[in-house]
């Protein structure tokens, strides 16, 4: 019976989340919540935001399984036992979910979709110049498993697409650019952005002020990576000046963004409440259970972060 330490980020894990993957996973397992002291002996933890220093106490622990595809809440516990590998969800059906999202906020920005929404509410019929959006050039900021699903995505759509990342990727098709020179590139070339990257030491608050001036006039930004990529004072006045046309914005510095944040009171920044790829037990299960076979029988699971990159 293996035995696995489950906390979804709440304190008390939520137990209708738990049973459901209880009842995916075989029947060899058996799930306790990481903060109930039964799970001290736990072989895997399965977590999202674990308290810190409560996995360094599990000293059976063989695995640690992200409850979502970033990783950055576990750096925030000092104490992780590093020593033990740690896996995080690579869900198609998930990169799949995020590239719709980027589309649809992207699409809804392009087609003027709050403008019309406003008509709706005043019961006016007006309409504005459609805009010219053929081969808008677009930057995507990351491009792993995520970021080059939705670059593909929206190059099947005309738009002309760079990537981003710190080493080229030859398997991928689009146009890339490569660093530190790439990134100011993209940021004056393009009128599209769209965050995907992990969070790490080196894209934290990645995009700043000098990047939105950076930007040219009426540019949008999309972030679906992490909040704190995001210098959101910056960000806020970029709009605000009307350089930044807007921002579609699924992550934020703080969660649940506080109801005091100035941003509620910008209409032209779009807030998502980080749903632009929920976790699917369902799909996300198989990989679970296979990299807890690989563990029993002395295989490295697949996905492995390598917690010096930090994803
Ligand atoms: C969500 O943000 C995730 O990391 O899966």
């Amino acid at each position: 019976m293996t035995l696995i330490a489950f906390h979804d980020g709440v304190n008390n894990s939520s137990l209708v989340e738990w049973r459901y993957w209880a009842s995916k996973l075989n029947k060899k397992v058996s799930f306790v919540s990481l903060i109930e002291k039964q799970a001290d002996k736990a072989e895997i933890a399965l977590v999202w935001n674990p308290p810190e220093g409560r996995l360094a106490e599990l000293t059976n622990l063989k695995l640690i399984c992200s409850l979502g595809q970033g990783v950055d809440h576990l750096w925030k516990d000092r104490h992780i036992p590093l020593s033990i590998p740690i896996i995080r969800l690579v869900d198609a059906n998930m990169s799949h979910a995020l590239s719709q999202w980027v589309m649809a906020v992207l699409l809804d920005f392009l087609r003027d979709g709050s403008f019309y929404r406003q008509n709706r509410e005043k019961r006016e019929f007006n309409k504005l110049p459609q805009r010219s959006t053929y081969a808008t050039k677009t930057a995507v900021y990351g491009i792993g498993a995520i970021g080059s699903v939705v670059a593909n995505k929206l190059r099947n759509f005309d738009f002309e697409v760079t990537g981003w990342a710190q080493t080229r990727k030859p398997h991928l098709l689009f146009k890339q650019e490569i660093g530190t020179e790439g990134f100011q590139n993209l940021l004056s070339n393009n009128l599209i952005h769209i965050c995907l990257l992990p969070l790490t030491l080196s894209t934290k608050k990645l995009f700043n002020q000098e990047a939105f001036m950076k930007m040219p006039k009426g540019a949008y930004f999309i972030n679906a990576g992490r909040g704190e990529q995001v210098d959101e004072i910056a960000l806020l006045n970029a709009v605000h000046i009307e350089h930044l046309s807007g921002a579609a914005l699924d992550v934020f510095c703080e969660e649940p963004l506080p109801v005091s944040h100035p941003f509620w009171e910008e209409k032209k920044i779009s807030i998502w409440p980080h749903v632009a790829a929920q976790t699917n037990p369902e799909t996300a299960v198989e990989q679970v259970i296979e990299a807890i076979h690989a563990i029993k029988s002395g295989r490295v699971p697949e996905n492995i972060v390598d917690p010096v990159r930090q994803y």
